[in-house]
């Protein structure tokens, strides 16, 4: 089949595939990208003005680029787009195996497997396959494997091109990244990718490797940055004990060149898709390679995270003493309305389990899908408002940084709360002595006495 302007497919539409294809069609209009999902309600989603993503920026790079060059089709119709294609992406979950083998620990690869069957059944001509997802290191064999063993005449190159772009800041990451990373055996289809990059993001900050390096180097930048977040908390812990304040340690670590400032803020834990599920890849890779020691090193920062939420939400549960607890923030970070791995599960998970009635507030969060996730408990209680969440709370964990907890009015909802209520901070945002004056306690992680 002959092909015209340069075609680009990417194989899911999810929080890194829809806003990464938005972005190179908003950058590269000359190209075609088309985006395929098996779930019908996210491609519709994506074809209407409520995006299945929060994102900032995002609203507009789609309306610009879904005029012209972008499109969001259901897998089952992609069959004349793979077929057209030169470059497809693999952009699906790679989530923790919970059956067989590294049950547990190894990411899954079901989801990259059925994508490559597919690029395998109806991809023509020369194409290159560009792992987007998160992979396990020698991941692209398993696909090499597939493609191979087809009966597909299509010819093969497959790149590692790992998305290091954070969510609530996808767009920002997308087009101004720190850098892009291609590993590749084929320096014609590394070439081909990067030319797609070239539009935007200068030479100097595209990274070409092997495969293997690619692959896991992004496995060991999330392991960088998760280690980094456990290792503060660690140290919140130990400032409740001896009266230092984690913000000021932080400050100081974050002064030293070598350290650098980003990525030391104290929290009730990370959350996220990736940072969990990545450095339990990693410790399997490490145990799966005869190396114990190091995967052991690794699993002990998934583990303080673990330690970090559940001392915080027994923390809340001591002082509430079976009452009402409020929470405010489900996300995982501000500026998303992604929950997973949020710590805002773990802590109502535990308060729930605990006989505590939890009244949620989060501003971009889909109640009903966080409900659900938790099994529909009764004593899950939605609020529209924070106010309405407040009401006769005993206690307020501050699960997620959104900017508009920073300002609430304080004073005007103190009579909202029991009069013994205590609100924890798990995120450092409230100014404590501001709400002293209207007679209300706050605990801060690593900032007052033991939580
Ligand atoms: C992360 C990586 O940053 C990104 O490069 C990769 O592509 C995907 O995984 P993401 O999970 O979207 O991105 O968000 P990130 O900003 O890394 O935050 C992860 C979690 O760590 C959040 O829960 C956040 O609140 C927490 N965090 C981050 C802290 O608790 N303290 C910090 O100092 C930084
Ligand atoms: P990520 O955060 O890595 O983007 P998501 O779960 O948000 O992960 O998105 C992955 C997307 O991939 C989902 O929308 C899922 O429906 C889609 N997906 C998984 N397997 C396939 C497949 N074989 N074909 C098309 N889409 C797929």
């Amino acid at each position: 089949m002959r092909k015209s302007s340069q075609k680009i497919v990417c194989i899911g539409a999810g929080y890194v595939g829809g806003p990464t294809m938005a972005v190179i069609a908003d950058r590269c209009p000359d190209l075609q990208v088309t985006v395929l999902d098996v779930n019908l309600e996210r491609i519709k989603a994506w074809n209407s003005d409520a995006l299945p993503v929060l994102e900032p920026g995002l609203d507009q790079v789609v309306a610009r680029a879904r005029r012209r060059n972008l499109r969001f089709i259901p897998q089952a119709e992609g069959a004349s787009y793979l077929a057209e294609a030169d470059l497809i992406f693999i952009s699906v979950q790679t989530p923790t195996k919970t059956t067989g083998r590294g049950a547990g620990k190894a990411s899954d690869l079901k989801y990259v497997e059925a994508a490559a069957r597919l690029i395998a059944q109806y991809a023509q001509g020369n194409v290159v396959v560009v792992e987007k997802s998160t992979m396990p290191v020698r991941a692209a064999d398993r696909i090499k494997e597939i493609l191979k063993q087809s009966k597909s005449r299509a010819k093969f190159d497959v790149l590692s091109n790992p998305e290091f772009l954070a969510e609530g800041t996808a767009i920002q990451d997308l087009e101004h990244p720190d850098r892009v990373l291609i590993g590749g055996e084929n320096a014609r289809a590394i070439d081909k990718l990067v030319q797609v990059y070239r539009r935007w993001v200068s030479k100097e900050k595209i990274i070409t490797t092997s495969l293997w390096s690619a692959e896991l180097a992004k496995l060991a930048a999330n392991a960088f940055l998760a280690q980094r977040v456990s290792s503060i908390n660690a140290m919140s812990a130990l400032c409740e004990k001896t009266e230092a304040d984690v913000e000021e340690v932080a400050q100081v670590i974050g002064l030293d060149s070598r350290i650098g400032p980003k990525f030391l803020k104290a929290s009730v834990g990370f959350g996220g898709s990736c940072f969990k599920k990545d450095l339990l890849s990693l410790v399997y890779l490490c145990e799966h390679h005869g190396l114990p020691e190091v995967a052991a090193y690794w699993e002990q920062v998934y583990h303080l995270n673990e330690w970090q939420k559940q001392r915080f939400m027994q923390a809340v549960a001591r002082h509430a003493r079976r009452g009402t607890v409020a929470v405010l923030g489900l996300a995982f970070k501000k500026n998303t309305n992604d929950f997973r791995e949020s710590a805002a599960l773990d802590v109502c998970r535990g308060l729930l389990q605990s006989g505590f009635k939890v009244q949620v507030y989060d501003p971009a969060v889909d109640f009903e899908r966080f409900a659900d996730f938790l099994g529909r408990p009764v004593r899950l209680v939605h609020a529209s408002t924070v106010p309405e969440a407040l009401v006769g709370a005993k206690a307020v964990a501050v699960l997620t940084e959104w900017d508009e907890f920073k300002q609430l009015p304080w004073a005007k909802w103190r009579r909202l709360l029991a009069r013994t209520a205590v609100i924890f901070d798990g995120r450092s945002i409230l100014n404590q002595q501001a709400l002293a004056k209207v007679g209300l306690e706050v605990r801060t992680l690593g900032r007052t006495r033991p939580l």
